[in-house]
């Protein structure tokens, strides 16, 4: 096996999705802690936004400054280099978490026992299954009261659309929670509330009928347990890895993040099943991580909010070959070539130089304005690996500007802001009026604050009942029917910031109505269409 291959299996790059307060920091962090990355839990500094301070955004721009170092969770497990990419739990933020999603291998999904599946997972897993991205499932909080696992299995199979397959199942639950069955391994391991902090000492029993383990648990326990058993193998099918990497079925564990139970189980199968770089579609073909010449593309840009240090940081997913630290590399769109003297690497919570990155690894490149998101670089080939969808706003506001003199600066600074992956901007075809599209109403104070600040420009918005934005497909453009939907919806016919066709929908039943009256228009939610 060449260096660069033994580089490429060692790599497991994947994200963790959950609606916000399921569990997600506090399981990363436990993550941590087996990889030895970090000494006690309660190091990470959270990514995760306080709800206390969802009025003031630049407390929130302060703790997302916080998230640059939480960005990509790097630690060794079991002979693997284990990259945690982390997504931002705060709703107004989802279009982070979507780009994100690009650059991920695989997944863990996190659900809070209590509350089921929820909206924001629903939302995540849906981008998930859009591009067969293997899902392992991880249900927290099992020393609360919550539903009941059967009913959890069914949940996700109705609301995700998923094929779970329990590989651990649990014994009682909240104040009656004894433990977990490893499926696969064939073992109970006793809950302990007192491990929070520490790795590798488990209480496990493989004979469920050894009279020290019916002592603990008791009989009935044990026989529900049982029937438990014997009903997980009627309903499941039985785990097929290949299955997984394909996306068609979803490992279930369960466990308490907070009490560190169940975290080592999740871990060791991960290391064992998840997949490792995967091949990448471009423009003209699959880009295979073992090619020796280095690719990759941005799928995350970082803004600085502090005034005295302007810079950014774009994060480079590698996606074939070796990266090098001073190497010029060319960038396809700009068609010029860049060199990087201090390319990051992150490792748990440090940033450092690095002289060389491979398949999977994130590297942090200081930015001055070159790159937006989903560009690519590569050694030479003119390559476009394919553009990272966006998806319909939920929020849409005119913006208008307030300073006739700074008019330039303001085009300029909301160019670049929209490079960024702030929020999405729409030109209507009526009267070239700009429209701002947003995850959440805190962007557009966000954007607001930044215009001013960084460009010098004055901005004010007006509202605009819009419900979603589609992106018009059809596949007859020159036809009678589109051009008749063209001059009946002309008002409400805008251009992406790519130039794309887009209907700006103001309620569900105008989506109706194309689809009715329009039948051969496609309105499609996402700008991304194979
Ligand atoms: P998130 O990143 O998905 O938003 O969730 P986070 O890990 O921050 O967890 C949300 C809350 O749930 C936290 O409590 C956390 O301590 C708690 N939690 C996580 N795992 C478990 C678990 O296994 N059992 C129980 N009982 N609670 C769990 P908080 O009070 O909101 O925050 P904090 O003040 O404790 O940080």
């Amino acid at each position: 096996m060449s260096d660069l291959e033994k580089e490429i299996q060692k790599r497991r790059t994947f994200g963790i999705i959950s609606h916000p307060d399921a569990g997600k920091t506090t399981l990363t962090e436990k993550l941590l802690l087996f990889g030895g990355a970090i000494q006690e839990a309660g190091a990470v500094k959270s990514n995760k936004i306080k709800r206390s301070a969802t009025s003031d955004f630049m407390e929130i721009e302060r703790q997302r400054g916080i998230s640059v170092a939480t960005s990509v969770l790097s630690f060794n497990y079991k002979g693997r280099k284990i990259n945690i990419l982390d997504t931002p739990g705060h709703k107004d933020f989802a279009e982070d978490t979507y780009r994100t999603l690009t650059a991920v291998d695989s997944t863990i999904v996190v659900i809070d026992v209590a509350k089921g599946v929820e909206e924001q997972t629903e939302k995540l897993v849906k981008v998930c299954r859009m591009r067969d991205i293997p899902m392992m499932i991880f249900i927290n909080k099992l020393d609360r009261e919550g539903k009941d696992a059967f009913d959890l299995m069914d949940e996700i199979e109705q609301k995700l659309h998923l094929k779970p397959v329990p590989l651990s199942f649990p014994i009682g639950m909240g104040q009656d929670f004894m433990g977990v069955y490893n499926i696969p391994e064939q073992k109970i391991i006793l809950f302990e509330s007192e491990n929070k902090q520490k790795v590798g000492q488990k209480h496990e029993f493989t004979d469920l009928d050894d009279p020290d383990l019916q002592a603990i648990l008791g009989s009935d326990a044990i026989d529900e347990l049982k029937e438990n058993l014997e009903m997980v193998r009627e309903i499941y099918p039985a785990f097929d890895r290949e299955k997984y990497l394909q996306g068609e079925i979803q490992p279930v564990f369960f466990g308490s993040a907070l009490n560190n139970f169940g975290v080592q189980d999740l871990l060791d199968c991960f290391v064992d099943i998840a997949p490792p770089p995967q091949p990448k579609k471009a423009d003209k073909r699959i880009v295979y991580p073992n090619e020796p010449q280095f690719t990759g593309f941005v799928f995350k840009i970082h803004a600085n909010m502090d005034p005295k240090h302007r810079d950014r940081l774009a994060f480079v997913k590698i996606v074939s070959g070796v990266f090098e630290r001073n190497k010029a590399y060319y960038h396809v769109r700009l068609d010029k070539k860049l060199k990087f003297a201090a390319p990051n690497m992150f490792f748990a919570q440090r940033k450092q130089v690095v002289d060389k990155a491979y398949p999977g690894d994130i590297v942090g490149l200081h930015d001055t304005g070159n790159f937006k998101i989903g560009d690519t670089l590569t050694e030479g080939e003119k390559l476009m690996f394919r553009g990272i969808p966006r998806f319909s706003p939920e929020h849409f506001r005119y913006i208008n500007n307030e300073d006739p003199m700074k008019a330039k600066q303001l085009n300029k600074g909301i160019d670049q802001l929209m490079d960024e992956g702030v929020a999405q901007l729409f030109t209507l075809n009526v009267n070239g009026r700009k429209v701002i599209g947003t995850a959440g109403a805190l962007q557009y104070d966000v954007i607001q604050y930044r215009l001013e600040h960084e460009y010098g420009a004055k901005c004010s918005y007006e509202p605009l009942n819009v419900y979603k934005a589609f992106w018009i497909k059809t596949d007859d453009p020159e036809g009678d029917e589109y051009k008749e939907f063209l001059r009946i919806k002309q008002r409400y016919l805008a251009k992406d910031k790519d130039g794309l066709p887009v209907f700006l929908a103001d309620s569900p039943f105008a989506v109706e109505m194309v689809k009715n009256d329009f039948p051969s228009v496609k309105l499609m939610e996402i700008s991304e269409f194979e």
